[in-house]
């Protein structure tokens, strides 16, 4: 069996989806974010501050080779600027079966207004931010992607209920 992956932007469920489809599943959970937190030994929003983007970004893909060595299947939920690189899509499809969750600028919104952890949206202006970046990115994600869920109104049992059927097609 090869490893579920959950791409999308910040906010749009990743996190969640992955431990909750984990139980379900019963197959652990990976989050890039954590990952690399745990093996720098300081928060995204420190190393962000004190090496900058490209630095995460390079761990990013450090991470999609180290996830590639493990056997095993796994639940894998990654960064939202991730599949960006061209060069980390191309691991992402090697790792497994990509999973979109696509969600509107103003459900992400709602969801993170508030949150001081994502070092991206620290500005005057995270609406628009949001919006422009989503803009953005959707190609990317759906370059990346092997399905597209769109998950604005859905409960979590919903986007579950949905991954699992692919996941069961595509064995
Ligand atoms: C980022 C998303 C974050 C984290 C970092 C950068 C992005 O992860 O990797 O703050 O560029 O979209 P989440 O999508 O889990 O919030």
């Amino acid at each position: 069996m090869r490893n579920v992956i959950l791409i999308g932007f910040m906010g749009s469920g990743k996190t969640t989806v992955g431990l909750r489809l984990s139980y379900r599943l019963r197959r652990p959970v990976i989050d890039t974010d954590k990952m690399i937190e745990k093996e720098e030994k300081r928060t995204i929003s420190e190393l962000f501050a004190a090496e900058g983007e490209e630095s995460f970004r390079a761990k990013e893909t450090q991470c999609l080779r180290k996830l590639l060595k493990n056997t095993g299947s796994y639940i894998i939920s990654v960064g939202g600027g991730l599949p960006l690189r061209k060069e980390n899509r191309l691991l992402l499809h090697e790792l497994g079966q990509v999973f979109y969750l696509r969600a509107d600028a103003e459900t992400i919104y709602e969801r993170i207004k508030g949150d001081r952890t994502r070092p991206l949206l620290q500005c005057s202006d995270p609406k628009t931010k949001i919006r422009t970046m989503m803009e953005r990115r959707d190609a990317y994600y759906r370059d990346a992607a092997d399905v597209i869920l769109q998950v604005d109104g859905k409960s979590f049992e919903q986007i579950l209920d949905e991954i699992e059927a692919k996941v069961k097609q595509m064995c």
